[in-house]
């Protein structure tokens, strides 16, 4: 049974897919099972990959992380999802770009996930007020 909401990964051929509607079924690509992404299981750096997510004024910036991820051809974030109070927004990224996105969106309850191409799925529900100086 897939997990609502869950991301599987092809290690074949790198599709990425999220639940939208749970079955029985298993997801299967390129012939075989997909894998099914848990947050944080990759051994590494966690100040580089664990979101920060700050309310601001007129809604949430998510950085990556507490410590800038690179964001280079070959390793960056891919996209950064906030969950807020029942809806999801997305924000794909691309190499050069910062590794953060603001999302428009008043929200009691959030949790941020992002995706790094080489440590897979990271995730946050914390939320920090902005460092005022
Ligand atoms: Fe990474």
């Amino acid at each position: 049974m897939t997990e609502k909401l869950g991301i599987y990964r092809c290690n074949v051929c790198g599709n990425i897919v999220m639940v939208l509607n749970t079955g029985q079924g298993e997801l299967v690509c390129c012939g075989q099972p997909m894998e099914f992404l848990r947050a944080g299981s990759v051994d590494a750096s966690e100040e580089k990959h664990v979101p920060i997510i700050e309310k601001v004024e007129g809604g949430f910036k998510v950085k990556v992380g507490s410590v800038p991820h690179p964001m280079e051809e070959k390793h960056y974030i891919q996209w950064i999802v906030l969950q807020a109070d029942g809806k999801s927004y997305i924000q794909f990224l691309k190499p050069g770009e910062a590794p953060e996105a603001f999302f428009c969106v008043e929200a009691e309850k959030v949790t941020a996930r992002e995706y790094c191409n080489l440590h897979g799925l990271w995730e946050s529900s914390k939320v920090c007020e902005p460092y005022k100086s």
